[in-house]
């Protein structure tokens, strides 16, 4: 079912985006472009020294005696845990020059490694596999930090299909059990916060056929949802008026009522069509409260999303098991943004929900904790330091995801207060 070549094909697709994410002048690539986000240079290193650590210094066919590319000084450098993002410009980083040869240069060499005796052994076509999905999250990440770059635009946008008018009614979860996580027989690309599969009953909900518009947050702007605590949980409530929080991230009037956003270098009408995108978890809940409704939990959103209730069994995709195409879904980062809420109708899930992968993160109400049973795959910091700690759980990707990357079963979690990254959200209701 996954094979050397898909790991391989996922490799490279990891680095054709990060290249295109790199193109830019030195001057761009090492510059900190916002306080919240690494420069550039760091994020491309740092893609190479994690593909350097976990498959040439782990795993099969390991030489202990071979020289590193990233000298153990240097790869220091690059570990997200002993540097914060704000103060990666003061350090000395490899130049894009060096940067870039630095992981071609291991690259060659895990493509030779992959190559060779053991290279297509299920362990290490699964690490190559981790690690392109590591990339395309890094990837994501410096597509984030383009959004916040003031300056011309670096990067084109492609178009997306048009929006439909959609049912405003939302779809009903009926209550019974469902498999919660995959089992890596059948999708063996999930990482170990994906794991255990387990069956679990699911109260009957509602949840919105698609993601929240534009349009339907500059109500809740227009209505003061701001400026009534009522809306919002304490915390929530204390950090908006701490920061000042009063539109989604980046919006500013346009002087007729309605509102523009600058985005990778263009400032644009916001499309009221469009899912909301950059607004944080404080402000998705009291969004949600507002309009009567509250977040789902992580368990409904992948319900929904991946349960087939006529076949009692899951669904590899929430339209079947097609691979991904541009008639599913909006991902891997061609669009710049959310595509309109009824773009794809041959994307809904067996119960009718449209747009579950792709366009933007949805906010869920969980905390990010481990399925019982879970035990950390190789790269063991990948998931289990951050149980636990305060973390939302994201579903379903944005358009900045890869579809290599993404799952109906994948879990990505951040802090409640995040918004530079491209998260919206979906309404649930109790029945
Ligand atoms: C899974 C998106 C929360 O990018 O911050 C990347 C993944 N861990 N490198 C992130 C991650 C180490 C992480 N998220
Ligand atoms: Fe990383």
């Amino acid at each position: 079912m996954t094979t050397l070549e898909d790991a391989v094909a996922a490799l490279e697709g990891a680095r054709r985006t990060t290249t295109r994410l790199t193109e830019a002048a030195d001057a761009e690539l090492t510059a900190q472009h916002s306080p919240l986000m690494s420069p550039l240079v760091w994020d491309l290193a740092h893609v190479g020294q994690q593909e350097e650590l976990w498959l040439l210094q782990h795993g099969p066919g390991r030489a202990p005696d071979r020289t590193p590319v990233f000298h153990p000084t240097i790869a220091c450098l690059y570990d997200a845990a002993e540097h914060p993002r704000a103060a990666r410009t003061q350090l000395p980083l490899l130049d894009p020059r060096a940067s870039r040869r630095a992981i071609a240069d291991v690259r060659r060499q895990v493509l030779d490694r992959l190559a060779g005796p053991g290279g297509g052994a299920p362990g290490a076509v699964f690490a190559a596999a981790m690690v392109a999905q590591h990339e395309h999250q890094h990837d994501e990440t410096m597509f984030a930090t383009h959004d916040l770059r003031a300056g011309d635009p670096l990067l084109a946008a492609e178009p997306t299909p048009p929006g439909r008018l959609v049912p405003a009614e939302p779809v009903l979860v009926p209550a019974g059990e469902f498999l919660l996580g995959v089992d890596p027989a059948e999708e063996p690309w999930a990482l170990d916060n994906e794991h255990p599969q387990h069956r679990v009953h699911v109260p009957a909900f509602r949840i919105g056929r698609v993601p929240v518009t534009n349009g339907e947050w500059a109500q809740f702007v227009a209505d003061g949802g701001y400026d009534d605590p009522r809306h919002w949980s304490a915390e929530g409530w204390a950090h908006r008026t701490a920061e000042d929080v009063r539109v989604p991230l980046g919006w500013s009037a346009d002087g007729a009522g309605g509102w523009t956003r600058r985005s990778f270098g263009v400032e644009a009408a916001v499309d009221p069509a469009e899912p909301v995108q950059h607004v944080d978890f404080h402000e998705a809940a009291a969004y949600a409260r507002w309009a009567g409704a509250r977040l789902p939990t992580e368990v409904e959103w992948e319900k929904a999303a991946a349960w087939d209730p006529v076949l009692g069994r899951r669904r590899r995709w929430p339209w079947g098991s097609d691979a991904p195409t541009a008639r599913h879904a909006n991902l891997g980062g061609r669009a710049l943004g959310p595509a309109q809420v009824g773009a794809y109708p041959a994307g809904a899930s067996a119960y009718g929900v449209e747009q579950l992968m792709g366009d933007v993160w949805e906010w869920t109400s969980s905390e990010f904790a481990p399925w019982p049973g879970f035990s950390p795959m190789l790269y063991d910091t990948y998931s289990a330091p951050w149980f636990g700690g305060g973390y939302r759980v994201l579903r379903g990707g944005s358009w900045a995801s890869d579809a290599v990357a993404v799952r109906p079963s994948f879990r990505n979690w951040d802090w409640p207060v995040r918004r530079q990254i491209f998260t919206g959200l979906r309404l649930a209701w109790d029945v």
